[in-house]
């Protein structure tokens, strides 16, 4: 016996309920959908930024900071600014987005 009555409108609704939240939050949880960052520049947009890009940290790029130093403040956290484990940002996404930083120069000045 299905819980659910055997029409296919009502099974695809509630199908349709179940599948929506999981692929929200798988997205949110596993990097870019597939569990892997494409790029430095992906995690930096996709992480770093919200802060970094937004007055909550201070301004990162175009300040020649060392891609070691970035990849121990991300992994061990300093002060105001959380850590992020090797199961959110793996090591070799920590050594692409600490390069992409140390590289990257500062942003124009806003008008
Ligand atoms: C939730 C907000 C937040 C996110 C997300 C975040 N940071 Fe930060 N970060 C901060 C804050 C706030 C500080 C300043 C900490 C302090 O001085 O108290 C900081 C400081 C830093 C510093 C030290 C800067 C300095 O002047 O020495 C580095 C490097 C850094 N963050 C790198 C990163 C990287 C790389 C990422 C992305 C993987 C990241 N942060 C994501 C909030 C954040």
């Amino acid at each position: 016996m299905s819980l659910l009555p055997n029409r296919p409108a009502v099974r695809r609704a509630v199908t349709r309920c179940l599948v929506l939240p999981l692929a929200l939050l798988s997205g949110i949880a596993a990097a870019d959908g597939d569990g892997v960052w494409k790029s430095g520049e992906n995690v930096y947009a996709k992480v770093c930024g919200h802060c970094h890009e937004g007055q909550v940290g201070p301004q990162l790029k175009g300040r020649q900071l060392p891609a070691a130093y970035i990849s121990a403040v991300v992994r061990n956290g300093f002060r105001a600014m959380p850590a992020f484990p090797a199961s959110f940002i793996d090591d070799h996404a920590l050594q692409q987005v600490g390069d992409y930083i140390a590289t990257s120069p500062a942003p124009s000045a806003k008008p």
